[in-house]
């Protein structure tokens, strides 16, 4: 399908790589073919996809992507909430094709190791807090989810607690798509047709202020769902639990921040029950909410840190556990001979941990941490005037990250029925509007680039309201059952 293009880049400009390599000549029918033919497309519905068939984006720079056909998209979720510095930056890729020349792979294992995985390793630790000094590289988030159950069942082994497999995570939590971190996940549709979880997880609710069944009518947050993490563990049994997740902001699940009190809470019920606190920063590390890592805007320091997506902005992939000094002290003052039996090929792949390396170079270099501080208080500035609209519930988030929830009724909160395709029609409308936004169900997921500048962030904004806007006048000319 067409789309109107908004703006069409002279090719050699479009994205830097362009420059010094021409954009090879697309069959775009062939494509779109090979595409129906050989995918199996992931997190959209396969009919849904089969009648409108793939965007093929061909290059990127800075804040923007262009499709095959040459139309201009600002992309208002950086990619997949990893895209931290922007799309085509040449100094990366430099760095990259260097590694290749001098050392394409090498492993992280065995004794054997490369500059790349210890410098980033380094770079990695001195910039994580307290003593969350040892690092365990993967190649994503899920890997890294993966690592902790494993991780954590190691620990507490070592210390005589070998039943302490239960784990805790949240409702609305996403810790990624291997069996181990899908059943750390909270989301239904992650689980249905999916057979028996790899780990027996509690779900807990997360402090969702708009929803809240715990609080409701408390003008503030009572914590009671910092108090669930107790009743779970004292309900299965503290010998039995080895670690509560969580994100620092919810972010698949509809982007839900929590206040700093509920951190303080979960970190003394964690102690009280020899529980390991792990921080799932996939999408938090690497500075979105305007720290380097989202625990760091609380008073309290998680055991464990993962972390992957914007610690490469996307330009290679890579992953990250980092573990207090005492996880690693148990393993080491562990039986004679004892390794750690877990590690990937790609851990520590020499050429990711340079893009990673410069990735976070050029986070320090750019002040990208605190421009996403400045440049979410201009977004959350901006998004005020969205308050207005009879289908904005509820606006919430940190730093470059936010979420808008659409309500069919804002007095009751009523939801639309996800039927309706509320948010559905307003993502293409804002897609033909070139603005590429990401959906959570009925919630709109804003995480820009961190980069992105005043204009435009004025407009992303712009167009999001004026997908807005023409999505109310659709809703306005139909009716739709409630949810
Ligand atoms: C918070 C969080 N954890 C884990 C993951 C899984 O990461 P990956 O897709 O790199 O495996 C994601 C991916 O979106 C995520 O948002």
């Amino acid at each position: 399908m067409k789309k109107a293009a908004t703006q069409t880049p002279p090719a050699e400009t479009a994205g830097s790589a362009g420059a010094s390599s021409p954009a090879p000549k697309l069959d775009l029918q062939r494509l779109a073919e090979l595409e129906r033919t050989h995918m199996l497309p992931s997190f959209i519905p396969l009919d849904e996809h089969a009648v409108r068939g793939p965007t093929i984006l061909v290059r990127g720079k800075g804040v923007f992507v262009w499709d095959a056909d040459g139309n201009e998209y600002l992309d208002s979720a950086a990619g997949i909430w990893n895209v931290n510095l922007g799309f085509g930056r040449t100094e990366i890729a430099e760095a990259v094709r260097e590694q290749i020349e001098r050392l394409s792979f090498h492993v992280n294992l065995l004794g054997l190791s490369t500059p790349p995985a210890i410098e980033f390793a380094a770079k990695l630790a001195a910039l994580a807090p307290g003593e969350l000094k040892r690092v365990l590289l993967t190649s994503g988030g899920s890997e890294s989810n993966e690592s902790v159950i494993r991780l954590s069942r190691l620990y507490f082994a070592l210390q005589g607690k070998p039943a302490k497999t239960t784990a805790v995570a949240r409702y609305f939590g996403y810790h990624g798509s291997t069996l181990g971190a899908a059943s750390l996940t909270g989301i239904e549709r992650f689980h249905r047709y999916f057979g028996p979880p790899a780990l027996k997880v509690r779900h807990i609710a997360p402090p969702y202020r708009y929803r809240c069944e715990l609080c409701r009518g408390a003008d503030a947050c009572t914590l009671a769902c910092a108090d669930e993490l107790e009743k779970a563990i004292v309900a299965e049994g503290s010998d039995n639990v080895g670690f509560f997740i969580a994100e620092p902001v919810i972010g698949s699940g509809g982007v839900i921040p929590a206040p700093k009190e509920y951190w303080t809470r979960i970190r003394q019920i964690c102690d009280r029950h020899d529980v390991l606190f792990v921080a799932d920063e996939v999408i938090t590390g690497g500075g979105r909410t305007g720290q380097m890592f989202g625990c760091e805007h609380w008073d309290v320091t998680p055991d464990i840190i993962t972390c992957a997506k914007g610690i490469s902005s996307g330009y290679l992939p890579l992953g990250a556990v980092l573990v207090h000094e005492k996880i690693y002290h148990a393993i080491f003052n562990g039986p004679s001979g004892l390794a750690l039996w877990h590690g990937f090929t790609n851990t520590g792949h020499p050429t990711c941990c340079v893009a990673g390396l410069k990735t976070l170079e050029i986070i320090e270099r750019e002040r990208l941490v605190e421009r996403a501080r400045r440049m979410g208080e201009r977004m959350f500035e901006g998004l005020r005037a969205l308050e207005a609209s009879p289908i904005v519930g509820d606006i919430r988030g940190q730093g470059l990250m936010a979420g808008i929830e659409l309500v069919q009724d804002k007095q009751s909160r009523r939801p639309f029925a996800l039927t309706a395709g509320v948010g559905k029609f307003l993502r293409q409308t804002a897609r033909e509007m070139g603005l590429l936004v990401r959906l959570a169900g009925d919630i709109i997921c804003l995480s820009p680039p961190l980069v992105i500048s005043e204009n435009e962030m004025d407009m992303l904004l712009g167009r999001l309201s004026a997908a807005l806007a023409k999505t109310e006048r659709w809703l306005a000319q139909h009716s739709f059952p409630a949810a």
